[in-house]
């Protein structure tokens, strides 16, 4: 077993963060989730403990944290980020939070159609953000936002940003690992080992890459 670790995780109840909570108990780690409605996670477990709560505005966001080691944030709700950039106002409060509890290490799930800061999208990736995809458009300029505040203020936290790209909700492909170019598209059991390997992962601090699955 790798060593036992404590990770807090929002958005395990949606599709990603479901894979992601299930791969990490059974690597043996505790989990500690926050979910609006707390029927939706199916798992349990032992090592599992499940919180009611929405973000923004979380009443108790210090002691959710109290000996968290990973906090993992894979929220979406492209209707409201559609108004508003919900992710945004809860990472500006988690932030604060995460320095005066002393907990350090952050991914933040992102889409690989979402820019990193100071960066342009590839032409075929802006073609499908503004043609098939453009119903998320709140959800990706939520996610800029995001980027922006961590890179702006927040460089004391050991922030990381995956730009995922996904498909499908298949069985896995491979092993998908960190670019700065390239992006698969992969599905969402694959990117949840992947956020689970990359947030353990001190080279993958302060990136914003998207990611391959590996060839051979
Ligand atoms: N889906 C894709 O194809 C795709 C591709 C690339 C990147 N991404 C990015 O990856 C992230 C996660 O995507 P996903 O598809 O895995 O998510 P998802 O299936 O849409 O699930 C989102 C999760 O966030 C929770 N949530 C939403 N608003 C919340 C709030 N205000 N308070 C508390 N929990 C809230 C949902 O809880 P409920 O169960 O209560 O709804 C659910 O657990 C998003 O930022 C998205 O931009 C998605």
């Amino acid at each position: 077993m790798t060593e036992q670790k404590t990770f807090l995780v929002f958005g395990a109840t949606g599709q990603t963060g479901r894979h992601f909570t299930a791969l990490a108990l059974e690597q043996e780690h505790r989990v500690r989730v926050v979910a609006r409605n707390p029927a939706r996670v199916t798992t349990s477990h032992p090592n599992l403990e499940v919180h009611q709560g929405a973000v923004p505005g979380l009443a108790n966001l210090d002691g959710l944290l109290e000996d968290v080691d990973f906090v993992v944030c894979m929220l979406g709700d492209a209707r409201a980020q559609k108004r508003e950039k919900v992710n945004t106002a809860f990472v500006r409060e988690l932030v604060p939070a995460m320095r005066r509890t002393g907990v350090s290490r952050f991914l933040y799930q992102a889409g690989g159609l979402s820019k990193a800061p100071g960066r342009e999208l590839p032409l075929f990736l802006r073609v499908i953000r503004s043609t098939v995809a453009r119903s998320h458009i709140g959800q990706h300029q939520d996610n800029e936002a995001v980027m922006e505040y961590l890179t702006q203020e927040a460089g004391d936290i050991e922030w990381m940003v995956p730009r995922a790209g996904i498909g499908s909700d298949g069985p896995s492909r491979g092993i998908l690992e960190r670019s700065a170019t390239a992006i698969s598209i992969g599905t969402f059991r694959d990117v949840a080992a992947y956020n689970l390997r990359t947030v353990t992962d001190p080279s993958a601090v302060h990136t914003t890459d998207q990611s391959v699955y590996r060839k051979g």
